[in-house]
């Protein structure tokens, strides 16, 4: 997993000592899962029945740590997955060019005519030709690698905002079209983003109304939250006043180890003490159930399908969907 990054500064408006902090992606990394033939076989054509606008009303979730590797793609997916079983109409939204999402949902990114990059680069492009149905009542904006490109060719459009608003704009939250034009909206929307906190994550937390945070308990994790909650705080002074982060997941949780319980313990009283403040954070929680470490989980994407596809009775698949079932109910 590629963690390098570039200093660089970001959006208009911010502060500039925290603005220093936010990074871009360096170099995107080849997609590297092989999927059998016919993996992709219960792909739809784009369009089907979801209108790709998007309710205002959604809940619209961004899923971020500028950390790679900790479990954000893979639990994208599978709450995605698990709400899509429980009868919500979930859309999952890939904003990272290494376009694992993509691959772990069965769709070969170097096939797609038109991905995320095209929707947030040409003017032509709508969302409703991009989303593409996966199974019942679960929808995918697909990346490809070219996303990588983002960054530059939206450059000069940063300095008016526009650059970090341009998703949302597509998919038609910030003017309430996407109620009047989709009859049957989505609940949820989840945006997989990459490990940086670059412009396709401002882009994301400015289309979302709430971050989750997946994480592994290790040492110096809560430095990382720190830097990406400032991130947080300056996207909502900025672009999107409605952002909070409404709580954390940790995966490949080994609540065995004394390390994993002191961090839990470290993330309980920060998230404590902000406990009636207005910080972004101050309605988190620690999502429940923990993600067990489940070598199905990890198995899944090389097959193009959800855990609940490929090892329904594992355990990864009952903690996800029981966390799925916790995340249903909107933090107060
Ligand atoms: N609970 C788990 N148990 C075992 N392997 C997991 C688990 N969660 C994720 N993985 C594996 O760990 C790696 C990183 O997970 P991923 O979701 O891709 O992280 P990120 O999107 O943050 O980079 C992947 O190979 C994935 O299959
Ligand atoms: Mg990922």
């Amino acid at each position: 997993m590629t963690d390098s990054t570039v200093e660089q500064p970001v959006p208009v408006e911010a502060p500039a000592s925290a603005a220093g902090k936010a990074v871009v992606r360096a170099k995107p990394q080849a997609a590297v899962v092989a999927l059998p033939a016919g993996a992709a076989d219960h792909r739809m054509e784009p369009g089907g029945d979801a209108d790709a606008g998007a309710n205002p009303q959604a809940r619209r979730i961004a899923m971020i740590n500028q950390k790679g590797g900790v479990g954000k793609t893979t639990t994208t997916v599978n709450i995605g997955a698990a709400l899509a079983r429980m009868g919500h109409r979930v859309l999952l939204v890939d904003m990272d060019p290494q376009a694992h999402l993509t691959l772990h949902l069965g769709l070969h990114p170097e096939e797609l005519e038109l991905s995320a990059y095209e929707l947030m680069t040409d003017v032509t492009v709508t969302a409703g030709q991009v989303v593409r149905a996966v199974s019942d009542n679960l929808w995918v904006l697909p990346a490809s690698v070219d996303l990588a490109g983002v960054e530059a060719e939206l450059a000069p459009k940063m300095i008016t905002g526009q650059a970090q608003r341009i998703l949302a704009k597509k998919l038609a939250i910030q003017d309430g079209a996407g109620a009047a034009t989709n009859a049957r909206p989505f609940d949820h929307i989840f945006i997989d983003c990459p490990p940086s906190l670059g412009l396709l994550a401002i882009n994301a937390m400015t289309l979302a109304n709430e971050v989750i945070i997946p994480m592994q308990a290790h040492f110096l994790a809560l430095q990382g939250v720190s830097q990406l909650l400032e991130t947080v705080s300056l996207v909502r002074q900025s672009f999107n006043d409605q952002l909070r982060v409404s709580g954390i997941v940790l995966c490949m949780h080994e609540k065995q180890t004394l390390l994993a319980g002191e961090v839990l313990a470290d993330i309980e009283t920060f998230l404590r003490e902000a406990h009636g403040t207005n910080l972004p954070w101050a309605g988190a929680r620690v999502y429940q159930p923990a993600i067990r470490r489940n070598i199905k989980l990890a198995e899944c994407p090389s097959f193009g399908q959800t855990v609940f596809d490929y090892a329904p009775d594992c355990r990864g698949a009952a903690d996800y969907m029981n966390l799925a079932k916790s995340i249903a109910i909107p933090t107060p």
